[in-house]
């Protein structure tokens, strides 16, 4: 079947199996899945955060859930990372891990918002 289909569009338009991997890179760059930022907010996320944020525990806001972000976004990135590193409410700084830089609390500040975020 593939073979009989990648034949077909072959002979039809010979660039278009160059160009769909092509497509393929642009859209992944363009959603972040290739950023190094997002990437380091993934590893902090699984390494630190997940343990509230998955299941919400203390009524964390739970990763992808919407309707808990909802209030929390329009704060802006700025302001949940200040609250991220300071503490805030029965969040703990830095999610009790001291360990964590700036620059990787904001990578992994970005790494939830950008599941809830549209
Ligand atoms: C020990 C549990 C725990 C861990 C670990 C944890 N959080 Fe939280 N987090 C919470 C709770 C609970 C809240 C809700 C606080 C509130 O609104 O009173 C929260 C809220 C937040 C908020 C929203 C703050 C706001 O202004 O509304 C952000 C952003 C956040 N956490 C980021 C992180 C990041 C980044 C990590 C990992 C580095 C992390 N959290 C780890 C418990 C945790």
């Amino acid at each position: 079947m593939a073979t009989i289909s990648q034949e077909h569009l072959r002979k039809k338009n010979p660039g278009i199996l160059l160009k769909t991997p092509m497509l393929i890179v642009v859209f992944l760059i363009l959603f972040g899945c290739s950023n190094p930022e997002m990437e380091l907010g993934e590893q902090v996320f699984k390494g630190t955060c997940k343990a509230c944020h998955a299941g919400g525990l203390n009524g964390a806001p739970i990763y992808g859930n919407k309707r808990m972000w909802a209030k929390r976004l329009p704060q802006g990135i700025p302001v949940l990372v200040e609250h991220a590193s300071s503490g805030y409410g029965l969040m703990p700084a830095k999610g009790g891990n001291t360990n964590l830089t700036e620059q990787e609390i904001t990578a992994a500040v970005k790494f939830m918002v950008s599941k809830v975020a549209e």
